[in-house]
Formats: structure tokens, C-alpha cells, sequence
């Protein structure tokens, strides 16, 4: 399943971004979690598992900058969240609920530099949702059915989108060697993939673009940025329990 669908007007995306840089001053500098620089200008309204929940004894970080976070993102994005659920709702013909203390979906957001010009991103598949102790609230999901989304708010000239391939890491056998879950995912990252297997899919301004997330998956790079560009999207996960989706990042 990849498919963009309607999602957001183009009046309502400015309306988006114009709020989310009204609220900079809460914006977390992500530079160093995915590049070696520290100055390369990316950053994320929320917080999301797979950078700030990866290490068990600083998973506290995750859940107290979720709190504060989760806060600031509803009580601005009351619009664009009632859109969210209804566009899941109707899309996947299911109840759409939040655990109260996962980070909800949240924004990334990359400025005009020419490091995005090259910069890719790991082929990685989404297993985060394993970061998460959902049994604790009674939430028992069928990895087969998790969802990741992208809603595109601003994208460059050029265009942005990602590239997929017909390719699943295994997790549930996987899981069974014990190991960690940055061992995972450096096993996950060292897959040998070519690109002439991959299929670009083209994000489209107000569009959300859904996808498993079980099957390896990789920001494309700007093809070319300009000054004034940038790359804005509200991004999340859901797991699936029954009829119920359960939106994270
Ligand atoms: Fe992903």
C-alpha cells in the first residue's frame, strides 16, 4: 500500500507553517542525530522514539519531552490533528486513538542547505513501535498492519519524495538473537540494497503519503535546493489493535 491522498488545502499548509515558526523557540535541532555536522539546519517539532527512546536508561528523556511537546502540538494543531483522525479514520475504516504518554506525530522540518542536496538517510525499515512497552496499556498490535505517514506542508521546488523497496527486514526472527535495538538497526542499515531495485514515490504538497513501513524505505535527497526552499512534513506511526490505529512517533 503507497498511496498520497488528500489531505490538507494549500491555504491550510500555510496556515500550518506559518504556526509552526511561530513556535521556533520550541523546534529541537536534530543536526547531530543524522548527520556529522552540527550546524546542518534540521530540525523537529516532537519528539520521535527512534532518536529519543533508543537507549533504555534514557528513555525518560523521550517521555518527559513528550509531555511538554505533545502539549504544545495540540493546543496549536487542533485543526490539523481533527483532520488527521478523520483522513486515518475514513481512509482505513477504523477508530483512532493516542497513548497518552507516546509522543503524538510530530513535524520535521529541514531549511534550505546544500547538505540535503546529498543527504539520503539510512534505507531502514520502521520497527520503533518495538521501543515502546505497549502491553503495559493492554495494546496488543499485528506488526503486519503498522502504518507510517507523511503529510508534505512545505516541500522544495524541486520536489521530495522517498525511495522504497520490495524488501522487509525480519524482526520478529531477528528478535529472537537477543539483540539490541541499536544492533538491530545496525544490521538493518548494512543491508546491501541497489538502487536500480528501488521505486521513487513523488510526496505532493497537502497530500499524506501512507505506507507499512515494514518494507525498507529512504528519504530521497533535494534534487535541488533553493535559498528560499524547504521540506516540512508532520510525520507519525500508527500500530493496529483490533479496529483501532494507535498513532506514535
Ligand atoms: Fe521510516
Amino acid at each position: 500500500m503507497y498511496e498520497n491522498v488528500d489531505f490538507l488545502t494549500l491555504e491550510e499548509c500555510k496556515e500550518v507553517r506559518e504556526k509552526l515558526f511561530s513556535l521556533r523557540e520550541f523546534w529541537i535541532d536534530r543536526s547531530r542525530a543524522l548527520s556529522p555536522f552540527d550546524d546542518v539546519p534540521f530540525y523537529c517539532l516532537g519528539v520521535a522514539s527512534y532518536i529519543d527512546c533508543i537507549r533504555p536508561g534514557e528513555s525518560h528523556l523521550y517521555f518527559d519531552n513528550a509531555k511538554l511537546t505533545n502539549k504544545i502540538i495540540k493546543e496549536n494543531f487542533p485543526q490539523l490533528f481533527k483532520k488527521l483522525e478523520e483522513t486515518l479514520a475514513k481512509e482505513f475504516s477504523c477508530e483512532v486513538k493516542y497513548v497518552d504518554d507516546f509522543a503524538v506525530p510530530g513535524f520535521q522540518i529541514y531549511l534550505a542547505d546544500w547538505f540535503f542536496e546529498d543527504f539520503m538517510g539510512p534505507k531502514h525499515c520502521d520497527f520503533h513501535h518495538y521501543l515502546l512497552d505497549w502491553k503495559k496499556y493492554g495494546i496488543d498490535f499485528d506488526p503486519k498492519e503498522n502504518l507510517s505517514f507523511t503529510a508534505s506542508i512545505n516541500l522544495p521546488k524541486s520536489g521530495g519524495g522517498i525511495y522504497m523497496w520490495d524488501k522487509t527486514y525480519d524482526y520478529e526472527t531477528e528478535r529472537l538473537k537477543n539483540l539490541s535495538y541499536e544492533q538491530h538497526r545496525d544490521q538493518m542499515y548494512n543491508i546491501e540494497l541497489p538502487d536500480e531495485e528501488r521505486t521513487y514515490f513523488q510526496y505532493e504538497l497537502g497530500k499524506i503519503f501512507f505506507h507499512s513501513g515494514n518494507r525498507y524505505h529512504q528519504v530521497a535527497e533535494v534534487r535541488e535546493m533553493e535559498n528560499d526552499d524547504e521540506r516540512i512534513t508532520l510525520q507519525g506511526h500508527a500500530v493496529k489493535a483490533g479496529n483501532t490505529l494507535y498513532l506514535f512517533w
